[in-house]
């Protein structure tokens, strides 16, 4: 590893080749794994572009990996959009998300919510009387009673939040409100300081790719939307900072891929299942989800899959 080069690194980083978690420990050879966890976020499902056939490949690879996945986490945005669409077009994304689903998953599986899967936010006029109006639609279809919880699973504390915040008007912002940061802190307050927790959320927390996503920097200063990486990063790696049980953060939302470490905790922005929605790769991410590692001494692996979809016209 002493003789690889940073550029070789970012090299095999783009070809999704696993990389040694450089910033971690040195690797415990005793260590076991407790659970392998395929993280399919931004699916984007939608009818156009062979979307539903993409889900399932990517559904199907993960799957059929020789050394198979305990379980899926998708990391939110399932559909192309809700936020600004009808009805009748929020109906057709989820009944196709739940189809695919339903033919496909042989996995347990737990749902995250991105800003996509949020109904009418862009256009609270015409949506809020609506009945299904913002999360309660997504909650719906996905089983949830609410948007961010938390479990215990082969040793680990996962926590799944809830990114998504409404803004005055129309739109989002990423952010926990008091009541979910309330409820994370008293979460977090409950777990053994030996259990090692992993969290997910939709839109990262930290993120550096963000910098790159567009010419962000053209002002002269850079600058990083609300809406891009948590707004409220600050108060949530101080209310991490306290627990050195949280080990990995885990996140979609930028299409992007890039590894964090700030104050001993990783946080890994894990590209998109439809690339740049189906489109193409965006930027330097390609079409993949991610295989999880979590081990029984608090490390983990974090490794971007590839799935081999090529673009649908
Ligand atoms: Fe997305």
């Amino acid at each position: 590893m002493d003789s690889l080069t940073r550029r070789d690194m970012l090299a095999a980083s783009a070809g999704g080749i696993m990389l040694p978690n450089l910033l971690n420990a040195p690797i415990n050879p005793k260590r076991k794994r407790a659970l392998r966890i395929a993280h399919l976020t931004d699916i984007h499902v939608q009818p156009e572009r062979g979307a539903a056939k993409g889900m399932e490949a990517a559904i199907e690879h993960a799957q059929g990996q020789k050394d198979k996945p305990n379980m899926i986490i998708t990391g939110g945005d399932l559909i192309m959009d809700s936020l600004g669409a009808d009805a009748d077009r929020t109906r057709t994304q989820w009944s196709i998300f739940t189809s695919v689903l339903k033919a496909n998953l042989e996995l347990p599986v737990e749902h995250t919510i991105g800003n996509h899967d949020v109904w009418g936010w862009n256009d609270r006029a015409k949506y809020q009387n609506e009945s299904k109006f913002g999360k309660v639609w997504a909650c719906e279809v996905l089983g949830l009673t609410k948007p961010y919880r938390s479990f215990d699973k082969a040793g680990w504390h996962i926590i799944i939040l809830d990114s998504v915040h409404r803004k005055e008007g129309n739109g989002y912002t990423a952010r926990l409100d008091d009541e979910q940061f309330e409820w994370l802190q008293g979460d977090l307050a409950k777990v053994p300081a030996k259990t090692p927790i992993l969290v997910v959320s939709h839109i990262p927390i930290i993120a550096v790719c963000s910098m790159f996503d567009g010419e962000n920097e053209k002002t002269g200063n850079w600058v990083i939307p609300g809406a891009w990486v948590h707004i409220d990063a600050r108060r949530i790696k101080d209310l991490f900072k306290k627990y050195p049980n949280v080990k990995m953060c885990i996140s979609g939302h930028e299409h992007l891929l890039d590894q964090v470490v700030y104050n001993g905790v990783n946080y890994f922005c894990n590209g998109a299942v439809c690339g740049g929605w189906w489109g193409g790769d965006y930027y330097e991410c390609t079409y993949g989800y991610t295989l999880i590692d979590l081990f029984d001494d608090g490390s983990f692996e974090n490794r971007y899959v590839p799935f081999g979809w090529k673009t649908q016209p």
